[in-house]
């Protein structure tokens, strides 16, 4: 029996040059593209902007553009909402979420909270809007160190919700923080043994660790930092080789800048693709193309929240400038 080829789907219609289908509707739009160094090499490409967090917030609090598309996971793209409400922001799939976010649960952390009266909520800005909504400064991997030190020593802290960056901040500040019990399962998954392991093939190699990662691995490291800084330190060290315990996606940009330097991808602890992150990976080119052409899928802020999130990053925001 004939069966009738069913119409096609409108998302079906991809064009044959993204690249410049996408630079069409930029401009049309009045759009902005924002990447972090997480997302997969084409997107990165086409981006006008690529950093780490901080850097991200910073573009997003003064872009002069109408839409931002963001290409990241779902808590940077609320957080270039919460700083501009009045914006169209995309994010190619909703469904980028973040392991570390998600171990954060908003009703949990405010019962955790209530046990600390005393005490202020420094959160990662790897959290959703209600957790920032229930903190007092937010930071980021490339400041945490620096808006602790600038807190009073008689002041205690709660540090949510990555508990590695917490424990390598109390290791670089000296400070008591009281930490929230959450982690990244991408920067978790690295093999402290496999690691040891490339180092010996590789002696010349220099290893550059993200904080997120868990001390077994930091304790290994020549030079712990963000994604920028990792970036920044890869290009400006001697060495010529560096193993890198982050999300690989960072490699890109590092080959791009240095292309006669060697980058080798840190193990994980089974022979898994557990380093690259699952979220960060569900945008494509495609999905970039969509969400510019049909204007969704929109990040959307109850405005109560928004108002109480909006605090906290501004003060970051201030206290970065420090
Ligand atoms: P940074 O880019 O701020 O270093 O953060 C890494 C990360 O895990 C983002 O989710
Ligand atoms: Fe979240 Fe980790 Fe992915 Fe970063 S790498 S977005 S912290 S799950």
């Amino acid at each position: 029996m004939f069966t009738a080829t069913p119409p096609r789907k409108i998302e079906d219609n991809i064009p044959d040059d993204l690249f410049s289908a996408i630079a069409d509707l930029k401009q049309e739009l009045n759009a902005v593209i924002l990447a972090h160094y997480y997302q997969e090499d084409d997107i990165q490409d086409i981006a006008d902007y690529i950093g780490d967090s901080l850097g991200l917030s910073q573009q997003a609090a003064s872009t002069s553009a109408d839409v931002i598309l963001f290409a990241g996971v779902h808590f940077m793209a609320e957080t270039a909402k919460i700083l501009n409400p009045h914006k169209l922001v995309l994010l190619p799939d909703l469904e980028a979420g973040c392991s570390l976010a998600d171990s954060c649960p908003p009703d949990d952390f405010a019962i955790f909270k209530a046990k600390y009266p005393d005490h202020i909520v420094i959160s990662y800005i790897n959290c959703t809007a209600e957790i920032k909504a229930l903190s007092d400064i937010i930071c980021t991997s490339s400041n945490a160190v620096k808006i602790v030190n600038q807190i009073p020593q008689d002041q205690p802290i709660i540090f949510a919700p990555d508990k590695n960056l917490g424990r390598y901040v109390i290791e670089q500040t000296g400070r008591d923080l009281v930490l929230w019990d959450g982690s990244c399962i991408v920067h978790e998954s690295f093999s402290e043994k496999r690691i040891i392991e490339l180092k010996i093939q590789n002696p010349e190699a220099e290893i550059l660790a993200h904080p997120e990662c868990e001390t077994p691995v930091l304790r290994h490291a020549d030079f712990i930092g963000s994604t920028t800084a990792l970036l920044k330190y890869s290009q400006t060290s001697s060495s010529k080789q560096f193993i890198i315990a982050t999300e690989p996606g960072i490699i890109h940009q590092m080959e791009k800048q240095t292309p006669d330097k060697l980058f080798i991808k840190a193990p994980s602890t089974t022979n898994c693709n557990c380093n690259e992150c699952p979220y960060m990976r569900l945008n494509t080119l495609e999905k970039v193309y969509f969400a510019l052409k049909n204007k969704t899928p929109e990040i959307i802020i109850p405005e109560e929240t928004r108002i109480k999130a909006f605090t906290p990053i501004q003060r970051m925001l201030e206290m970065s400038k420090n």
